[in-house]
């Protein structure tokens, strides 16, 4: 059967977590955070004692493979253990992207991505969604903002969290991953030629939705 799937990619903290998380609550779907999954082979590899780098690709790759992961309401649990906070620091998200860099890390966590589209259909972000993931998505969404913007962003929500950080520590971090991840040579970051343009700088999460269901719903 055809399944829907309506992908939302961009760089870090360009907000597509909200975006994406909301515009499946609102239809219904389900919903797909991809970089969690990169997120959480880093945590592992790292708890494993391993570099992240090309020494180790084909031992995070088979990690990855075999995560043993649960998505229980808002948490995400791996081996059993709670990590849904050490995922979310900075320095998780680095490691993230380190481990997406390594070729059979991606390949690994395809058919895990893929399975996640189920009935009535599925809303994923992340920044490969709609070029390798799911090229067949009848909508794909490339969502930017300015880089001050999303500095700010990330600003707030860890400052919300109790998690200390400062404005330049974050807007260096956030450029450095955006280079890394457009830069590499497998799914680099990049928008997927039938993707549609959404610049949510100065616009509210609200606002984003609502353009998006509209895109959603000519689609239909
Ligand atoms: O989206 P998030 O910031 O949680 O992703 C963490 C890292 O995982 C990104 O910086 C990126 O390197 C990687 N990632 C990826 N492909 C995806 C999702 C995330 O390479 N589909």
């Amino acid at each position: 059967p055809h399944i829907p799937v309506l992908c939302v990619d961009g760089p870090t903290a360009s907000g597509k977590g909200t975006l994406a998380s909301q515009v499946a609550h609102r239809l219904g779907y389900h919903y797909l955070d991809s970089g969690a999954l990169y997120r959480i082979t880093g945590h592992a590899a790292v708890h494993a004692g391993l570099s992240l780098d090309v020494a180790h690709e084909h031992t995070i790759a088979r990690m990855a493979e075999t995560l043993p992961i649960v998505f229980h309401a808002d948490r995400v649990l791996l081996d059993g253990v709670d990590v849904t906070d050490a995922i979310r620091t900075e320095e998780a998200g680095m490691n993230a992207s380190k481990v997406s860099a390594l070729p059979a890390v991606r390949t690994a966590l395809v058919a895990l991505q893929q399975s996640f589209r189920k009935l009535p259909g599925l809303v994923a972000d992340g920044r490969d969604m709609g070029t390798v993931i799911f090229p067949d998505a009848p909508l794909k969404v490339y969502l930017t903002a300015s880089a001050a913007q999303r500095a700010e962003r990330r600003y707030k929500q860890l400052i919300s969290k109790g998690i200390p950080a400062t404005l330049p520590a974050l807007r260096a971090d956030l450029e450095a991953r955006d280079a890394r991840d457009s830069n590499r040579a497998v799914a680099p970051l990049k928008p997927a030629e039938d993707a549609l343009l959404l610049d949510n700088s100065g616009q509210s999460v609200e606002e984003s939705v609502a353009q998006v269901l509209k895109w959603w719903d000519e689609k239909q």
